[in-house]
């Protein structure tokens, strides 16, 4: 008996730290490096892909498929970041706004995890004009976002 209360206190412990880990940071300023850090390593995996589909460098599936594959599950990460309580002041490009419109700004992230996942998809068949194709999508994706909750 004295085991299983043991189980069962260590698996809400466990719990209790995942919850932590996904849902709050211990203050804004961490949500800030986070979410930053995230993106920056989004634009880094995305902007490879760019240079092959721009043609300035060769089409090699294997890392275009790779780099895609890295954007959709860095697609997943940075979003509750961003609904941090208090992390829309510090050193953050992210427009005040997006804490009054969660719902607003979660479809627009939703929508990138989406086109993220297709290109993903995509880039594992190889068709380099299919990549370009699907490219464009994510990218528009990013930019609809940008466009509406970052600022320059
Ligand atoms: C749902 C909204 C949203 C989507 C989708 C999105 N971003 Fe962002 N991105 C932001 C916001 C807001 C910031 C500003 C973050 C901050 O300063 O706290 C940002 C910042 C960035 C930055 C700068 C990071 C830094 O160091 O400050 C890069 C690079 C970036 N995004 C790339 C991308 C790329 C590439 C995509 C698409 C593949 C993308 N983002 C999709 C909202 C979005």
């Amino acid at each position: 008996m004295k085991k299983v209360f043991g189980w069962v206190v260590c698996g809400a412990f466990v719990m209790g730290m995942f919850s932590i880990a996904y849902a709050q940071f211990a203050k804004p300023d961490d949500a800030i490096a986070y979410r930053q850090s995230v993106m920056t390593l989004i634009g880094q995996h995305f902007g490879r892909i760019a240079a092959v589909v721009k043609g300035e460098k060769p089409y090699q599936q294997q890392e275009v498929a790779k780099n895609a594959e890295l954007v959709s599950t860095l697609s997943k990460l940075p979003w509750d970041a961003f609904a941090a309580a208090g992390a829309d002041k510090g050193k953050t490009h992210m427009k005040p706004e997006v804490l009054q419109n969660k719902e607003a700004f979660k479809s627009a992230a939703a929508a990138m995890e989406k086109e993220a996942a297709k290109l993903a998809q995509v880039a594992a068949g190889g068709s380099l004009d299919d990549v370009k194709t699907q490219f464009g999508a994510v990218g528009k994706s990013c930019k609809a976002c940008h466009d509406k909750w970052r600022t320059q």
